[in-house]
């Protein structure tokens, strides 16, 4: 049984994020979504919104279960009995960020390892913090975010 471990803010999940994810469906036996409460990084959608978007863009993929989470991802990891972390990775610009929370997780616990998967090269700019400097001026979104969630976004937006 090969259990991974999805961990992120997604403020709010997007395309991209969803890509990672079936990617990961088809090397994984169970993936558990980790949604980080991050208050430190002001999320624009608190964790029971960002937590339910994630669970409706996903409730097609049997393999996936979704959790919010506070505090060191390796002692979800020690919780859950899972020690691959997945984190998607598109340009270099991503990889110096990744490489040294992959290092400190490892230095926390040695058998954890972070599993780096590309998005599919149209994704390669879509990021959170793109959908969230779009959406106060109400811009055109739909082609970021999975389609499931636009109108939970609109909603939570009122
Ligand atoms: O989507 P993000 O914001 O890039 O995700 C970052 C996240 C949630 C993976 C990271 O902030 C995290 O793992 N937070 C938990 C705290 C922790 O374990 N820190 C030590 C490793 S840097």
């Amino acid at each position: 049984m090969k259990k991974a471990i999805y961990p992120g803010t997604f403020d709010p999940v997007t395309v991209g994020h969803l890509d990672i994810m079936k990617r990961a469906c088809t090397m994984f036996d169970e993936i558990t979504i980790a949604v980080a409460k991050n208050a430190s990084k002001k999320p624009m959608f608190n964790l029971e919104q960002r937590i339910a978007m994630v669970k409706t863009a996903t409730k097609q993929f049997p393999k996936i279960n979704v959790v919010g989470f506070e505090g060191l991802l390796v002692d979800l990891s020690e919780k859950l009995n899972a020690n691959i972390i997945i984190r998607g990775l598109r340009a270099v610009s991503d990889f110096e960020y990744e490489l040294q929370m992959g290092y400190a997780n490892s230095s926390l616990k040695k058998e954890l390892e972070t599993v780096f998967l590309m998005p599919s090269l149209e994704y390669g700019f879509v990021s959170s913090s793109v959908v969230r400097s779009i959406l106060p001026f109400n811009g055109k979104v739909d082609h970021l975010l999975p389609a499931s969630i636009l109108k939970m976004i609109e909603e939570y937006q009122k």
